[in-house]
C-alpha cells in the first residue's frame, strides 16, 4: 500500500514537513493546483517525480484569480478523490491552507504582470487572472521553495507569465511545462469538463479538432488569415461563441505576421453553453 502523503494547513506544518522532505538535500518539485485532480494533473504530478526527488502538491482554489462573475463558489472540490490519486501516485506532501491563510483581512500586496501577461489572449477576457495567478503562485513558491515547479501547457499563457515571474524576480524556481492530456476524443482534460452537458460534451471535442486542421492547413502553406478563419468557422458552427483563435510566437506569445515568424502555438478560447473551454497546439 503506498503511504498517504503528509498534508500541511499552516505554514509551521508546512516548514515542518519540508525540512523532513529535505533530509540529506533532497530536490523537492511543487505542483500547484486547484484541486479536482484528472489525468492531466497525474501526469504533473508523474513529470515531478522524475524532476525531483520529493514531490508537494498544493490545493488551493485562488479566489483571486476569479472574478466575481465567475465559477469560485461552484468550482468543484473533491478532497477525498484528490488525495486518493495522489497516494496513489506517492506524492510525498500536500499543502492545503485556507484562503484566511493566503490572504489575511489585511493583506495589501500584488504581483503586477506585464510582458506576456498583457498580450491580448486570456488577459482581454479575464483581465482579473494574471494578477491573482501570479500573486498566489509567487506566495506557494515563497511558501514551498521548490527547486522545481511543473504545470500545464493547457494554460499556455499562464506557463509563460510563471516562468517570466520566476525569472523576473529570481525566485530560483525552475518551471517546467507539460503537455497537454486528452480524452480519447482529443478534448483537453480539465477541472471545468464536469460543467458540461452530454450534448455539450459531445461538441467539445470540435474545439481541438478545429486547432489541428488549422494547424495542418499553416504547415500546408495556408495563409494565417485563410487558416484562422476557417478554423473559426469550425468553431463557431458547431455552436461555441468564440473568445479568441490566434496563432502567436510560441515564446513570447507576440502575434506573428506568418507561421515563418514561429515557432508557433495555435491558442483558443471558446464558450459552448455557459462553460468556457482553452487549447492550444503547436504549429
Ligand atoms: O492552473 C491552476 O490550477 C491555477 O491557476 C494555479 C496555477 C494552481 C494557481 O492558482
Amino acid at each position: 500500500m503506498p503511504q498517504a502523503p503528509l498534508i500541511a494547513r499552516t505554514l509551521p506544518s508546512l516548514h515542518r514537513a519540508l525540512d523532513r522532505l529535505r533530509a540529506r538535500n533532497a530536490t523537492v518539485a511543487l505542483v500547484p493546483t486547484m484541486g479536482a485532480l484528472h489525468e492531466g494533473h497525474i501526469s504533473l504530478v508523474r513529470l515531478a517525480k522524475r524532476r525531483a526527488k520529493r514531490v508537494a502538491v498544493s490545493i488551493f482554489v485562488n479566489p483571486t484569480q476569479f472574478a466575481p462573475h465567475e465559477d469560485l463558489g461552484s468550482y468543484p472540490r473533491t478532497w477525498k478523490a484528490d488525495i486518493a490519486k495522489l497516494t496513489a501516485e506517492g506524492t510525498d506532501l500536500v499543502w492545503h491552507p485556507d484562503a484566511g491563510l493566503m490572504y489575511p483581512p489585511d493583506f495589501a500586496s500584488r504581483i503586477a504582470v506585464e510582458g506576456p501577461a498583457t498580450v491580448n489572449l486570456e488577459d482581454r477576457f479575464r483581465p482579473h487572472f494574471f494578477g491573482g495567478v501570479a500573486t498566489v503562485v509567487a506566495k506557494l513558491f515563497t511558501q514551498v521553495r521548490p527547486d522545481v515547479a511543473i504545470f500545464g501547457e493547457k494554460d499556455f499563457q499562464q506557463l509563460k507569465v510563471v516562468t517570466r515571474m520566476a525569472r523576473d524576480l529570481d525566485l530560483g524556481v525552475k518551471v517546467v511545462g507539460a503537455a497537454i492530456v486528452r480524452e480519447r476524443d482529443g478534448l483537453a482534460m480539465s477541472s471545468r469538463n464536469v460543467y458540461l452537458s452530454a450534448e455539450e460534451r459531445a461538441t467539445a471535442p470540435v474545439l481541438y479538432r478545429a486547432l489541428k486542421d488549422t494547424a495542418k492547413r499553416l504547415r500546408d502553406g495556408d495563409s494565417l488569415a485563410a487558416a484562422l478563419a476557417a478554423g473559426a468557422g469550425s468553431i463557431t458552427h458547431a455552436g461555441f461563441a468564440l473568445d479568441y483563435l490566434e496563432a502567436r510566437h510560441a515564446e513570447t506569445l507576440a502575434p506573428i505576421a506568418s507561421v515563418k515568424d514561429g515557432p508557433a502555438r495555435l491558442l483558443v478560447a471558446a464558450k459552448i453553453g455557459t462553460t468556457r473551454l482553452i487549447d492550444n497546439v503547436k504549429v
